[in-house]
Formats: structure tokens, sequence, C-alpha cells
């Protein structure tokens, strides 16, 4: 077993690594320091930039780089899946969000931006909320299947149309918790 790699009962779909742990964590700190200069001086203690993630998958990458981001901030979860009412329809912006957002500059991160359909939903409700700016941050992203007119404005990593799993992302709820990124087996 190769160190770091956590393959327990889960060969039978780990594919091949994507990107490996040290990858990511490059990247992620670059992306933190980049965020950290665009944002110098624009956030404040009085007006922190709104840091805004979609559960779950972005958990992990939110974490590693909020740790690498050096500016007043407020982290907040949006959870998409609550967000449909019986119908399937979606609903407003939750209360306490819209809010925080008011005349603030959010930074809305994702784990991967595939379709666009969730990045282009929530962009949609922010501004229900009134924001100064939105900027988006993705980890991932797979432009060849975007169905979506999308802005990002930082992206991790640019990928093939491959299902991948790892760093957050899921197959059935599983292998959020592997530290790198691999192609889920066909
Ligand atoms: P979009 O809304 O079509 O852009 O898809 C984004 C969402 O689909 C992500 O937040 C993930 O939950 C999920 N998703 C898309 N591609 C993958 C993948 O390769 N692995 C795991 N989840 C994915």
């Amino acid at each position: 077993m190769a160190t770091n790699q956590l393959t327990h009962k889960s060969d039978a779909v780990i594919g091949e690594t994507l990107l490996t742990e040290s990858e990511i964590q490059q990247r992620v700190k670059e992306l933190g320091k980049q965020i950290t200069q665009d944002f110098e001086g624009i956030a404040t203690t009085d007006k922190p930039l709104i840091v805004l993630g979609v559960l779950k998958g972005v958990l992990f990458f939110l974490a590693d780089l909020m740790r690498e981001v050096d500016v007043p901030n407020e982290i907040h979860f949006i959870d998409i899946s609550a967000a449909k009412n019986s119908s399937g329809h979606y609903q407003e912006l939750p209360k306490d969000l819209e809010q925080a957002i008011n005349n603030r500059h959010v930074l809305f991160v994702e784990d991967i931006v595939d379709a666009g359909l969730t990045l282009s939903y929530v962009s949609r409700i922010l501004y229900q909320g009134n924001p100064e700016s939105v900027s988006v941050c993705t980890l991932l992203s797979k432009e060849a299947n975007r169905i979506m007119d999308v802005t990002i404005h930082y992206t991790g990593f640019e990928i093939e149309p491959l299902y991948v799993i790892g760093y957050g992302l899921d197959f059935n709820e599983q292998y959020r918790n592997l530290p790198y990124i691999g192609v889920l087996k066909k």
C-alpha cells in the first residue's frame, strides 16, 4: 500500500489517482494566496469576506483553503438538497444568509463545477441578498460538460469529464475522506 493512500474497502471503485494529496495542497495554498491578495484592504473586520460553501462536497477544500486565506472572513454553508421544497423547486435564500450577505463581498466556494447547474442556481439566489460582489472559487472544473453559462474567478484544476472521488467528492456518499482525488472505476 502506498504511503498515505487510503484503500480499505475501496479498491473496487478507486481507479487511477488524478491529483495527489501534495498536488492538491500546493494548489490550495496558491489559491489562498491569490484570494488574500485580491481581498486585502477590501475585506475588513467591519466588512468581512463572506465565504459560502455548498455541503457536503466542499467541506475539505473549504477547510484547507480558508486556513490559507488571511483576510477577515465569515464562513457559511448552504445545503442545496434542503433548499428544495416538496415539489422539487428551489426555495429562496435562507433568511440568515440573506442578511449575512447584504452589502458584503461574497466568495462562493465549490468542490467541482460540472454542468454548472449548482453554480448558476446559487448565483441567482445569492443576488436576492443584495451582495456588493460575488466571486466564485472551485477546486475542480469540467468545462467540457458545461451547459450553463457561468463565470469562475478561481479554478484549482481543469479536469477531463471523468467522475472523480475523494477530497470531499463522493460516490454514493462514500470516499469523501480520501486525501487525494481518484477516478471512479467504471
Ligand atoms: P453541476 O451543478 O452540474 O455543476 O454539478 C456540480 C455537483 O455535481 C457537484 O457539487 C457534485 O456534487 C456533483 N458532481 C459533479 N461531478 C462530480 C464528480 O466527478 N464526482 C463527484 N461529484 C460530482
